[in-house]
């Protein structure tokens, strides 16, 4: 019981709550007890009144049974002797069945009905004088008769007397009846004594259900909610598992999640404010946000959801894809709620949003909204797979993969950016001013299809990934309208100042517009349209590690984790990315194989970790670059590999943040050879993960973070020597190196986190000046905010 658990000692409040939670407790057993008690009770009476009830009705009729074969006999007896007038051996026939077991007597009547021999004693045996008999015995009917009660519980049976076909007379048996009462009353006396039994053993078996599993449980979550109150983080005291308490568990998790991060958050606020940092965290952006939108509601748009279900076996999982946008994004919707619109690309997507497609994310605790939106296999194809990454995204990556452009796909693309377009206006409906955040370039048109009908919406693009020289973009034969479909926002947002820089020569040269070189704006239509970088990054947490105990015990981690594959290691490298050509992969590994052959002394002894999840493998190119990363694996394993060990170690699936975290923190060195990146996150989200300072960081000079990481050892991937030369220097490094070049970049990412990303993106779309005249539109864009926008528009 609570009261049991705790002392008086602990804490006043507890002891309080034990006391309490104990006469509780004492008042729920008592009131199950009783409740069980008087239902066991009526159900065993009921149940013994019916047994009692059959048992005394089988037993009279045997008892009828008996008392007629025997007068019937006896009559067959006594009538010869009625007609040959033999009296005398008719008294002795009578007092013969005077002293038998249960037979009172016998009685022979006259035709009046008047007793004329009966077995001596009768009445006495009886206790009361016999009954008169029924008139229908002489009328030739058989009669039987229970009389009197108690011990003088009696049975007759009457028979009639022929003599030459006339009824001269009537002969009657009578038995003792008694002995069925008795036996009822018997009946009765052993139902109690198993009714009170059974209320004596149920009394104790819930007395010790209810202590051990409602008592317990709930004194052990009192416990540990009190734990988490009183400011202990991990509370000694585990929570009920039982079955009956597990929502209840649930929900107090969540709540005291909530009540940690809120706490956090306001512990982190007060340093902050004490130290006069000027760190961004979720609780300061969600402050900011509300205050810099002025009320304004927020909405994101992205082809990519940030939860996708799908159907795995019988029952349907919630997965995480794995995206740069999707790390980037989910931390500051949670910390900004607002409505998040993506395409449902999960097979059970469809099965979990409500009537209005919509769901509550996460959905165990939501804490903004996804509105998903439904493509066709073919729109998929054409819009997803063909325009935007056959044809932009290899457009916008100097990876050497030539783009694909197909005017059915193109025609597909307009479509698809018209429905999303559709899908926000409806979200926006009557919602005024509001903040517009679009992603990447799967929606290129979307800015100008969305300012045409809400002028009073703030529109900002962020564009994920590079933005190429002029020369490269112009081989788009729809880069004008691409252009002009962007500059309906009214501001774009690239990674870095070359990608804007990129931005505004191709305008330049594609169409007819003001640029204004000196505040990076463009001015087209009378419509202006800020440029502007905002490195994206991640959320960064102090201490996301596990404390080490060392050196030595994180070697032997490594060491763990590689033999875990088979693989005797004492160096650990790792890669996370989606298996695609521009990450660089092959290249890597080929810089992994010319260190091995330039540093034999590391053969056998360092082993890297490939973690590569399959992405878009609908598309050709990514089926060949997913088959050339598994040749090249597979060839320079072959070249090295020993009985235990091997260089190349390719985990081909999608790892979920969780699975990836352990890998960041014990590798010696995490490798990013992006051949074209507009910023890789895996870099930031190594540094981040590495709060004890070790670790180095080998990146690619062509990822926008090599312009903000400037401690990792910048690597040209197509060197195959240079890729080799950094791996070596990274595993020699001495520690006090490797310590000061992870401690700068930590400050780098920490600085500029996730958060100061998307406050300087909100701050910047809040300052947007909407012009006079879209402020007038404004009101009637609110009547037109259900019209329908057409692909052509
Ligand atoms: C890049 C793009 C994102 C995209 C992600 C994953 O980070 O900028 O827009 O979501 O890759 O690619 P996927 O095609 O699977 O969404």
């Amino acid at each position: 019981m609570a009261g049991s658990l705790l002392t008086p000692a602990a804490s006043g409040n507890v002891w309080v709550v034990g006391v309490l939670g104990s006469e509780t407790g004492m008042r729920m057993s008592f009131r199950l007890i009783l409740s069980l008690v008087l239902t066991v009770t009526l159900i065993s009476v009921i149940f013994a009144f019916y047994q009692v009830r059959t048992y005394t009705l089988g037993r009279q009729s045997d008892l009828e049974k008996r008392a007629q074969v025997l007068a019937e006999s006896l009559q067959e007896t006594v009538e010869p002797l009625w007609t040959q007038g033999a009296r005398g051996s008719l008294r002795r026939l009578v007092e013969r069945f005077g002293n038998r077991e249960r037979l009172d007597g016998v009685a022979i009547y006259d035709a009046q009905g008047r007793p004329d021999l009966v077995t001596p004693n009768l009445a006495t045996r009886l206790g009361l004088e016999p009954p008169q008999l029924n008139r229908r015995v002489f009328e030739g009917v058989g009669w039987s008769h229970f009389f009197g009660s108690g011990r003088n519980a009696a049975h007759l049976y009457a028979v009639p007397i022929h003599v030459g076909g006339t009824i001269v007379g009537a002969l009657a048996v009578f038995h003792d009846a008694s002995y069925i009462e008795e036996q009822n009353t018997q009946l009765w006396r052993d139902t109690f004594a198993h009714v009170l039994m059974q209320m004596l053993l149920i009394g104790a078996i819930t007395v010790v259900v209810v202590r051990w599993s409602v008592e317990r449980p709930i004194a052990r979550m009192t416990q540990w909610l009190h734990d988490l109150r009183a400011g202990a983080m991990d509370s000694p005291t585990e929570l009920p598992t039982e079955q009956v308490l597990r929502p209840l568990a649930r929900e107090a998790t969540h709540l005291v999640t909530s009540l940690q991060v809120a706490r956090a958050s306001a512990e982190e606020e007060a340093r902050l404010r004490e130290t006069a940092d000027s760190l961004w965290t979720r609780e300061r952006l969600r402050v900011y946000q509300e205050a810099a939108l002025e009320g304004s509601r927020l909405f994101v748009v992205s082809n990519r959801e940030p939860l996708m279900h799908v159907q795995r076996g019988g029952s349907i999982e919630a997965v995480s894809p794995a995206s740069g946008l999707v790390t980037a994004m989910e931390p500051v919707l949670r910390a900004c709620a607002g409505t998040w619109i993506a395409h449902g690309a999960g097979n059970a997507d469809r099965q979990t949003v409500d009537a209005e497609d919509r769901l509550g994310v996460p959905p165990d605790a939501p804490e903004y909204t996804l509105r998903r939106v439904w493509l066709t296999q073919l729109e998929e194809e054409r819009y997803y797979d063909g325009f935007a990454n056959e044809g932009l995204w290899p457009l916008c990556h100097i990876a050497h993969t030539r783009p694909i452009f197909r005017a059915e796909d193109w025609e597909a693309y307009q479509r698809v950016n018209a429905k999303f377009a559709n899908a926000l206006l409806e979200e926006m409906g009557d919602v005024e001013h509001p903040t517009v955040l679009v992603q990447d370039y799967h929606f290129a048109l979307l800015p100008r299809l969305i300012k045409q009908s809400r002028p009073d919406a703030r529109v900002t693009i962020f564009w994920h990934i590079p933005w190429p020289n002029p020369e490269a973009f112009g081989i788009c034969p729809w880069q004008r309208e691409l252009i002009e479909g962007l500059l309906g926002a009214d501001l774009i947002g690239f990674h870095i100042q070359s990608h804007c820089n990129n931005f505004l020569e191709t305008i330049d040269r594609a169409l007819e517009s003001r640029i204004e070189w000196e505040r990076f704006a463009v001015t087209m239509g009378g419509h202006v349209t800020s440029v502007r970088p905002f490195p994206i990054s991640v959320d960064f947490k102090e201490n996301n590690a596990e404390p080490s105990n060392g050196y030595l015990s994180l070697r032997s981690e490594r060491a763990a984790i590689a033999k875990g594959f088979d693989c005797h290691a004492d160096y650990l490298g790792i890669g996370v990315d989606r298996l695609d050509y521009t990450k660089g992969i092959p290249e890597r590994f080929r810089g992994i194989e010319r260190f091995l052959e330039k540093h034999p002394s590391y053969q056998g002894r360092f082993t890297h970790v490939q973690i590569g999840a399959p992405s878009r493998t609908q598309i050709h190119r990514y089926q060949d670059l997913i088959a050339d990363v598994e040749a090249e694996a597979e060839r320079i394993n072959q070249r090295f590999q020993t009985r235990h060990w091997k260089p190349i170690v390719l985990l081909k699936e999608h790892h979920n943040h969780d699975q990836i975290e352990p890998y960041y923190r014990m590798a010696d060195l995490c490798l990013v050879t992006s051949l074209h990146d507009g910023m890789n996150l895996v870099a930031k989200e190594f540094v981040a993960a590495r709060s004890d300072e070790e670790g180095v960081l080998i990146l690619s000079l062509f990822a926008g973070a090599s312009r903000e990481l400037e401690d990792a050892l910048i690597v040209n991937p197509y060197d195959t020597d240079q890729v080799a030369d950094a791996i070596y220097y990274a595993l020699e490094m001495s520690p006090k190196e490797k310590r000061e070049r992870m401690r700068r970049m930590r400050r780098v990412v920490k600085h500029y986190n996730i958060y100061r990303w998307a406050a300087n993106l909100i701050g910047a779309a809040s300052e947007i000046r909407l012009d006079p005249v879209q402020r007038a539109q404004s009101a009637v864009a609110h009547s037109n905010a259900s019209a329908t926008v057409r692909p052509s528009a």
